[in-house]
């Protein structure tokens, strides 16, 4: 590298202990507010509420309070219209903004810092933007629930082959196999709910570390900023970051079960399924074959979840060897946090839309479903309800599939007489039991694929679903 370890000159917030200028280097090193400015909007709502609350213990002067509030509008207006201007000198949005704070007002300014460190203030714009985040990623669940549920209700009674091991196992209806996936995000709601919980806690007051020598009001800034808790320990309240590890643990599942819906509908796209077609929109197409039509949305969602999982592991690894309390490691907690967030809302929000979209080609999943004696098993529990042992009646219908085989047709096209060398329990009603409307008609108990069953659980689906 040719930059040369030269020295900056600028004084900083706490250079008045060092006998030289930090090197331009280590500057750039330390410095987070290449990407903590993203909670520069949360910074300004938690100096405002501790300003308040340093003003109703008598420790400010309401006329210091009158100014700083003025200043911190001001402040939000100029981040919201993209005109503050950010300076690595100052190396991180907490220092950004009250330097610039006191370049509006002077030494009320300088006073807001009073009975606060950057240690619990940081803490607190985190726990504020996650909790916002939260609320966002869960109304997003919500709309890919609506999607799927609405998809489901259309295809209640679509028959499809359902698969173990991916081979044709039972006729399963499409409706169904959507539904599963509502079952996955509706846990991941409620994951986030809990999670939600221990985000919703305010660090503000544990100072740098051990609390301070103020007679603080915490309860008030935990009011104010809409906290449900105070943190309950100092050094706890500054240290800890189980509450991103935990979220992110949360998003790594979502992202998950988007990458194993990802995974099925590369498959279905594929011509030799051709179960479903997407919309245009969210395909695209290869510079050099002009033939094809690629579900990139599916494959980059996939891809994207090892993305995610990364950095789970990442803030697991950055935790687990910190001594207490704060140490500047916990700086690097923010930007796998940030791309966790992006990359799990962009990813809800366009599946939302594109599962709205999925077109079903019916005769292609009835046709599956009809290969590989998917109705066998129904034929065992035809051959158990007459009476014989289910080992018994599995042996039977084994050999009958293994005939069916050779004579290269389905169970339920063989003949009564065929059918019954393999046993005589069988009667002329077994046709209905080996057709697939039959087969997912039986199955109309709780959380079974049966049409009925289907519209009974994505109208219980939606009841959950917010308003
Ligand atoms: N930028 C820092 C962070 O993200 C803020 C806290 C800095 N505290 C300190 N003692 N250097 O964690």
């Amino acid at each position: 590298m040719a930059e040369k370890s030269k020295k900056t000159t600028a004084g900083t917030a706490w250079s008045g202990r060092f006998a030289e200028p930090v090197a331009a280097r280590v500057q750039r090193y330390t410095a987070s507010v290449e990407f903590d400015t993203r909670l520069a909007q949360h910074d300004v709502r938690g100096s405002r509420a501790h300003a308040r609350m340093l003003r109703s213990a008598g420790i400010l002067s309401q006329a210091d309070l009158t100014k700083i509030e003025r200043g911190l509008s001001t402040i939000s207006r100029e981040i919201a219209a993209g005109k503050f201007k950010w300076s690595l000198e100052a190396e991180d949005v907490h220092l950004n903004i009250e330097r610039r704070l006191t370049a509006l007002v002077g030494d009320a300014g300088k006073r807001l810092h009073t009975a606060r460190s950057r240690n619990d203030q940081v803490a607190t714009d985190i726990r504020l933007w996650l909790r916002d985040e939260i609320d966002e990623i869960t109304a997003l669940l919500a709309a890919v629930q609506k999607s799927l549920i609405a998809q489901a209700e259309k295809h209640a009674a679509t028959i499809m082959p359902g698969f173990t091991h991916l081979q044709v196992a039972q006729p399963v209806t499409f409706g169904h196999h959507l539904l599963a996936y509502v079952e996955m995000f509706e846990r991941d709601r409620e994951r986030l709910a809990d999670c939600r919980k221990r985000v919703d806690t305010l660090p503000l007051g544990a100072a740098a570390l051990a609390g301070t020598s103020f007679p603080i009001r915490r309860e008030q800034v935990a009011r104010e900023l809409g906290f449900a808790r105070v943190a309950q320990n100092s050094l706890d309240a500054v240290s800890d970051r189980d509450f991103a590890i935990e979220f992110t643990a949360a998003a790594s599942l979502i992202m998950l079960h988007i990458s194993r819906l990802s995974e099925e509908l590369v498959l279905w796209v594929n011509p030799r399924f051709a179960f479903i077609s997407l919309p245009d929109r969210f395909c695209t197409g290869s510079s050099i074959m002009p033939q094809k039509k690629n579900p990139d949305v599916p494959e980059l969602a996939r891809g994207k979840s090892g993305r995610v999982f990364g950095h789970l592991v990442g803030l697991l690894t950055l935790m687990k060897g910190q001594p207490l309390a704060y140490n500047k490691d916990n700086q690097e907690d923010k930007e796998p946090l940030f791309d966790t967030v992006d990359t799990v809302k962009d990813t809800l929000a366009i599946f939302a839309e594109m599962m709205a979209g999925v077109k079903v080609n019916a005769k292609a999943m009835r046709a599956a479903a009809l290969e590989g004696f998917s109705t066998a098993t129904d034929l065992a529990d035809y051959l158990v309800k007459k009476g014989l042992p289910f080992r018994d009646a599995h042996e039977a219908v084994a050999r009958a599939v293994r005939f069916a085989e050779g004579e290269k047709r389905d169970l339920a096209e063989l003949t009564l007489a065929e059918l019954r060398q393999f046993s005589d329990k069988i009667d002329r009603n077994i046709y209905r039991v080996l057709t697939l409307e039959g087969s997912v008609a039986a199955r109309k108990h709780t959380g079974g694929t049966a049409p009925v069953q289907v519209m009974a659980s994505a109208k219980a689906a939606r009841a959950r679903l917010p308003k």
